[in-house]
């Protein structure tokens, strides 16, 4: 199996594969070579035929706190088109076994359209949901606004998106944005998702495969990925984007010039 430098893999039932997020220090920012790495994970737990399914997690702290602002903060409208930036993120949704989040922590930004690309969703009822994008001069860029506004509508997702107010394990499962919300204490998220993906595992796995096909293909996005892309894309052309983002680097509070 592959090393990696910032993810974790291991195997917890046989037909289990656990994938854990370890970059602990920055909130598991999802920086592009941890997606890269992520990517690389996931196909590989895909292409091996003794698992069943795929456990994704973070740390108590935080499941992902987002994109790594520090790494984008600087980057101009040029380099994002050009480099298509984000756009693999979307390789994920290709992965044809199940993927089930167990989210304790915050679960921000890119880490919250992480979350809403796997299958299943459990939350830790120290869970936290947000899209605050909008506090950095931007918009979400890895799908959320699109995939939130199919679970949980279009005025909740206008709520978080515009707002960028986090939304508790609580609130998330009664909007439906998580299945739901497991009992309380350390590593139980994790635990519970491993117990899923091991149910899963006992049924017919080209059945679980067509399953997911089926539910995915019953509800397409509404509206093109990469056109959401683009428009995230545009705004690395604003002075606001470039202030919001050194604000947060900065750990100062960001004054927005609109423009
Ligand atoms: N990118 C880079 N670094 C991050 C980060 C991120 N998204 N989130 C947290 N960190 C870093 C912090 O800078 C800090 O680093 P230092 O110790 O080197 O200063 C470390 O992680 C710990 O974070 P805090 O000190 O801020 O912890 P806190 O408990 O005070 O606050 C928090 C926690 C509320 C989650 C806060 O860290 C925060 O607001 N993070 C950013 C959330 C965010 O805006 N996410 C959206 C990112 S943009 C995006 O995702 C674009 C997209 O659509 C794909």
């Amino acid at each position: 199996t592959t090393q990696y430098n910032y993810i974790l893999t291991s195997r917890p039932e046989p037909a289990v594969t656990l994938i854990t997020l370890n970059r602990p220090k920055a909130l598991n920012a999802l920086s592009s070579p941890l997606f890269a790495e992520l990517n690389e994970a996931l196909r590989e737990a895909d292409n091996d035929d003794s698992v069943s399914a795929i456990v994704l997690t973070g740390s108590e702290r935080a499941f992902a706190a987002g994109a790594d602002i520090k790494e984008m903060k600087d980057k101009e409208y040029a380099d994002v088109y050009k480099n298509r930036f984000l756009e693999d993120w979307a390789d994920m949704t290709r992965i044809r076994k199940p993927i089930i989040a167990a989210v304790s922590g915050f679960a921000l930004g890119g880490g919250c359209e992480l979350a809403l690309m796997c299958d299943i969703i459990l939350a830790s009822p120290t869970a936290k949901f947000g899209q605050p994008e909008i506090n950095l001069g931007v918009i979400p860029g890895g799908g959320g606004s699109q995939r939130l506004t199919k679970v949980i509508g279009k005025s909740r997702t206008m709520e978080m998106v515009l707002t960028g107010r986090m939304v508790s394990a609580q609130e998330a499962a009664q909007w439906g944005l998580v299945s739901r919300v497991v009992a309380e204490g350390e590593g139980e998220v994790v635990k519970e998702a491993i117990s899923v993906a091991k149910e899963i595992g006992d049924r017919s796995q080209i059945a679980v495969q067509a399953g997911k096909e089926v539910v995915n293909a019953g509800k397409p996005l509404p509206f093109n990925f990469m056109a959401t892309g683009r428009i995230f894309h545009g705004l690395f052309a604003t002075k606001d984007q470039k202030e919001g983002m050194s604000a947060f680097a900065q750990k100062r509070k960001a004054n927005f010039v609109n423009a």
